[in-house]
């Protein structure tokens, strides 16, 4: 099945590219469905580690499920060497349109596991896993990192992510000791851009498509990749500043049309809601736990017509 190349999209834009980032428990089939109907460019698959995703076929099975409209996806993985990364890209290379390495992951045991942004402290292990990678591999293999304090040590980083032909960057403005409450660096995303010859992503804090065009006008970038904003306002990258009920009509019908667990449905609707829902609601809604539950109070509150949708997606289906 032929796949978005990346690299062109990146070279023939005619505007910044709009990215949703990885995304653990959030970033699966139905949520990529949704956010590309909504004006968002690549895609990313939530964060999977390397070593299990070539364990088995039971474990892929869990990890990522795609489809022929799932393009272009980008599956991104935590390693701690070149070894579980190139095996692992190996065996999803054909279904998809990149392969990104995590660098930016500030959890404990990640860290413990020698990978997330302990990587940031570990250019050449993050060199060679480029290296084994692309030699194993026809589809970009990018990198998804932080920023050091000392923006030196980033050069350096950078640079040898680019002498073994790394494809593109992404770049989170924090450092691995940030809080996400504390804002990004624009000066450090733009410095990534001036010392890159490849294209560059920046994330961190796009909540609305204003923000997108502040960051990328302040640090030249290629586009940009937002993560909290995107599961809040799925339609953010269409210009929406809250989401819209059509949105979250559709994600209902994505979300049960290909199958989900209760609490991961549940949870995307209170992230989508969180802006409009009074908080008497969201009491009421908070208390739900199955999903029957969920879409009946839906249909009874706000006038969900899943049918309708079942429709629409039969329309598009047609025409693909
Ligand atoms: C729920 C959630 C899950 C995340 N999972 C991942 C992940 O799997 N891989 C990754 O590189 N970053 C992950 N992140 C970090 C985001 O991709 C992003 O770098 C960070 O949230 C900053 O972007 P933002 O300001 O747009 O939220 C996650 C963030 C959130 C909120």
């Amino acid at each position: 099945m032929p796949r978005t190349d990346l690299m062109q999209l990146f070279s023939t834009r005619t505007r910044p590219l709009n990215v949703c980032a990885p995304m653990v428990r959030y970033s699966k089939l139905p949520f990529r469905e949704l956010v590309r109907r909504y004006n968002t460019d690549i895609v990313y698959t939530p964060m999977i580690l390397a070593n299990v995703f070539s364990a088995s076929n039971f474990a892929r099975d869990c990890e990522f499920s795609t489809n022929r409209q799932d393009d272009p996806v980008v599956i991104q993985f935590a390693a701690s060497n070149g070894v579980d990364l190139a095996n692992a890209a190996e065996l999803a290379a054909p279904f998809v349109s990149g392969i990104d390495i995590n660098c930016g992951c500030p959890q404990k045991w990640a860290i413990h596991e020698k990978l997330g942004s302990h990587l940031m402290s570990d250019p050449e292990t993050v060199r060679d896993m480029i290296r084994m990678t692309k030699a194993r591999v026809n589809v970009p293999c990018s990198i998804k990192i932080r920023i050091h304090k000392d923006l030196r040590e980033t050069e350096e980083f950078v640079k040898r992510a680019l002498s073994v032909g790394v494809d593109f960057i992404t770049v989170h403005g924090r450092t691995k000791k940030m809080k996400s409450t504390e804002p990004v660096s624009l000066e450090g995303m733009k410095f990534v851009k001036e010392v890159s010859t490849v294209p560059v992503l920046a994330n961190g804090d796009v909540f609305t498509m204003e923000d997108a065009n502040r960051i990328v006008a302040a640090t030249g970038v290629d586009g940009t990749m937002s993560a909290r904003g995107i599961l809040e306002n799925p339609a953010l990258y269409a210009g929406y500043e809250i989401t819209p009920w059509e949105c979250i009509e559709d994600y209902v019908d994505l979300a049960l049309s290909y199958g989900t667990n209760a609490f991961i449905f549940h949870h995307h609707l209170m992230y989508m809601f969180e802006r409009t829902m009074s908080n008497a609601e969201r009491r009421t809604f908070n208390s739900l736990s199955s999903v029957p539950s969920i879409v009946d109070y839906l249909e009874e509150n706000y006038g969900l017509d899943i049918s309708k949708k079942r429709g629409e997606r039969a329309i598009r289906a047609s025409v693909l």
